[in-house]
Parts: C-alpha cells; structure tokens; sequence
C-alpha cells in the first residue's frame, strides 16, 4: 500500500485508540464487496431502476407493482450477502469498545450479522430483511412476501388491506424518528466520526457527518469517489473499504499493543 495512505492509517489509528465516542456512518459503498451494487456507481441501482416514491407506492398498484419487481430482482444478491473484511474490521474495533456505534444508511443487515449487536446499528433506511404492512404496520418476512410474489401476488396486500412494502424508507417517506435522534446525538458527541462509502448526497442522513464536524470531531472519509464533505475531512482515503478498514484495525490492535507494554 503508498505510503501516503500508510501514514494516513497510522493517523486516523492513533485517534481512533484515543478511545473517545468514536462513531462509523457507512453507506452502500460498505457492501459493494459483498455483492450487493451501491445506488450511484457506475452500474449501480440507479442505473437499472427508477426510485418509487412513497406516495406513489401508496396511491397505484402499478408503482408496488415496480417496486416489488425491483425488490425481487436484488433478492438473490441481497440473501446470499455475507458480511466483508470491512464489516468485519468495523465489528473488530467495536469489540475492543472502540466504537460507539454504526450509523447506517444501509437496508441489508449486513452489520448486524458482522457481529455488533443491533441496539449498536442505527438503521436510518430501514431493514430490507422484512417486510411491514403500511396498514396495521405488522411485520411480515421477506421470505414469506417473495414466496408470494413467485406464486403471482405481484402487489401484496396485509388481510387488514393494507399494502406490504419492505420495512426501508423510501424517498418521500418520513423518516424514523428515533434512529434520526439517536444518530443526531451520538454524532454532536463523537471524537472520530469514520464515513465509509457513501456519497453523502441524500438528506437528511446526509446532514449527519456535519453535526459531528460542527461539534469538533476528527472527520475521516474513506469512500471511492468524491463526497461534498471531502474539504471538511481531517484524513481522506480514496480507496475500498474493504482494503482499508481492516489495516486500520490492524494498525490500532499493534498501538494497543503497545500501550500494554
Ligand atoms: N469501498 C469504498 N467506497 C465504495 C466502494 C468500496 N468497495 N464501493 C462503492 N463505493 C463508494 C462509491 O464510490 C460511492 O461514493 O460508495 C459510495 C456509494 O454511494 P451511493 O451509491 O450514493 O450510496 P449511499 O451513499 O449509501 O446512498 C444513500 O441513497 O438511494 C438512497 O436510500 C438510498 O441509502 C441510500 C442513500
């Protein structure tokens, strides 16, 4: 690895074992090498589907129609997904009580089963995993809708009448209120707040990372392409997370080390 990105490491190593509230926000960039394409990347969702708007998945069956298609078509990628080496280096410093916790923009549960325990992972979008009735809100498997769909229920309804939509935020629609306070608050009290793949465009999470800069926490991006906070980070490593994340546990385990000595 150059050795500008070495001694990058070796920075944002030696902040993270400060051992203050060190935060992770993590976008689909996360979870590319596990399989599942990111939204804005060449090839990426957005490149094949067009987002299904909260209202219109609410006023026309064509629209959950689409939707559920879109959905169907990002199953299998979605269930076969296994946690990366950058899941994995995230759940390691988490393990050593080195973070705090994991704010997520991402649907796919992949940091859950890297091992940290789900009160650590705030969900901002949602869990595509399961599905919730926009009647009654009644929590239904993914499993148990896809095997509807295959049977030809290409919109399914909730006996209540109400319509089956994946438990995720779709744009137009509110968000949670409670992971919304929960990542407010743990970013305006967090010392390194580490971003990992996301473009930082889509708002409100978006306004998330500011509220850690505005309250003076060591920014770091790790991301492939540009971010609009990239000025405002304190250590910005253009590269995968998958190749990065896992030298910067491996580099705060050897400064623990040495602490110990
Ligand atoms: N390592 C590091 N960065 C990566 C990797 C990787 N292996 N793969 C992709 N990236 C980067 C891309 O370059 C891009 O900058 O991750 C970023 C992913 O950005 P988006 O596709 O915009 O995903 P995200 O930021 O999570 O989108 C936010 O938009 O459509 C909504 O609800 C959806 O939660 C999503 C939100």
């Amino acid at each position: 690895m150059e050795n500008k990105i070495n001694e990058k490491i070796s920075i944002i190593a030696r902040e993270i074992t400060k051992g203050g509230n060190n935060v992770v926000f993590t976008g689909a960039g996360i979870s590319t090498e596990s399989g599942i394409p990111d939204f804005r990347s060449k090839g990426g969702i957005w490149d094949k589907y067009r987002p299904v708007y909260f209202d219109e998945f609410m006023s026309s069956k064509m629209a959950r129609i689409e939707y559920w298609k879109m959905k169907e078509e990002l199953y299998p990628d979605l269930i076969k997904a296994k946690p990366n080496p950058a899941h994995i280096a995230v759940a390691e410093l988490h393990e050593m009580g080195l973070i705090e916790a994991v704010i997520t923009q991402n649907i796919d549960g992949l940091h859950q089963d890297s091992g940290i325990p789900s009160e650590r992972v705030i969900e901002l979008h949602g869990n595509t995993r399961r599905a919730r009735c926009t009647g009654c809100q009644r929590i239904i498997s993914l499993d148990e809708v896809h095997r509807r769909i295959e049977q030809g229920d290409l919109a399914p309804e909730c006996e209540c009448g109400g319509y089956l939509k994946s438990d995720t935020i779709s744009f137009g629609q509110a968000m949670p209120v409670e992971e919304m306070e929960k990542a407010t608050d743990l970013s305006r009290n967090a010392y390194v707040f580490i971003v990992i793949g996301s473009t930082l465009l889509v708002h409100p999470a978006a306004a998330i990372p500011g509220y850690a800069t505005t309250n003076g926490a060591f920014l770091v991006i790790v991301n492939l392409s540009e971010t609009p906070y990239d000025d405002a980070a304190d250590v910005l490593i253009q590269g995968k997370a998958g190749d990065i994340l896992p030298e910067i546990t491996k580099e705060v385990r050897r400064l623990k080390e040495h602490q110990c000595k």
